[in-house]
């Protein structure tokens, strides 16, 4: 069984009373959601405090981006162990605005996995096409190969580790949502690439999420689908209410 997981991507919001604020507000109103694994993903300077804040909540907090070296003279980047050494769980790898404004490509996708799981963070590696590529009918094609080469190298072992969200980036932040059956059918295409990877016990087991304005009325009809198996939420986590909402899904 794969254990839900609905993780909020706080992107470049909130103060430091704001963040604090929130996670005190979060961790009463989810004290009893047990059934769900529940993660934060703030700016990189409230990892620390909000790590801090909701010990002993449930809620986890993980990491928006990661370098691929440990150290050295990379002035303004975040390693892997620095994460691990302040208490994140969890590293975004990939996201579709790190792609578009800082040229992620598929190649330092895959160092910043390799990153991640070396110094014990669980990847969540984003993938998802352009509105461009999905009208040219592309969608499947280009999922494929972001997964085939930002998981290079990857063996079945290590990709019982990992997480994947699908998130199509004319949804992200657009108010327009994927349909559950159109998001249904690309995460069963990865899948299947996933199966094709690293064969059908790891594929089973790998979660993938769904992002792309995901909210409280449209989260349960997302996660009634059999292979959406949580939800990636942008602007819906920077409020606690709605995040609970989402967090509290109906399947
Ligand atoms: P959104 O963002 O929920 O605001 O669309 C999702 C994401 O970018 O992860």
């Amino acid at each position: 069984m794969r254990v839900p997981l609905i993780a909020g991507n706080w992107k470049m919001f909130k103060t430091s009373d704001e963040a604090l604020a929130f996670a005190g507000d979060l961790a009463r109103r989810v004290a009893d959601a047990e059934s769900t694994e529940i993660l934060l993903c703030p700016a990189f300077v409230y990892i620390s405090p909000l790590v801090q804040a909701l010990r002993g909540s449930g809620v986890k907090v993980g990491a928006q981006n990661v370098f691929w070296e440990d150290s050295g003279a990379f002035t303004g980047e975040v390693s892997a162990p620095m994460l691990k050494s302040v208490g994140a769980r969890y590293a975004l790898v990939g996201h579709s605005e790190r792609r578009q404004y800082f040229h992620e490509t598929d190649e330092t996708v895959n160092r910043r996995l390799f990153a991640a799981l070396k110094g014990g963070l669980v990847p969540i590696v984003c993938v998802g096409e352009t509105l461009e590529e999905r009208e040219a009918g592309k969608t499947a094609a280009v999922v494929e190969t972001q997964l085939r080469q930002g998981l290079k190298g990857l063996d079945s072992n290590q990709a019982l580790s990992l997480v994947v969200a699908y998130e199509p980036v004319w949804a992200i932040g657009t108010g327009r949502t994927a349909t559950p059956e159109l998001a249904q059918e690309v995460h069963r295409s990865i899948r299947t690439t996933l199966g094709n990877l690293f064969g059908p016990d790891a594929s089973s087991q790998i979660r993938i999420l769904y992002g792309g304005s995901v909210k409280g009325d449209n989260v349960d009809s997302l996660m009634a689908q059999p292979d959406i198996d949580g939800a990636l939420v942008g602007g819906a986590s920077l409020d606690a209410a709605s995040f609970e909402r989402i967090i509290r899904f109906k399947r």
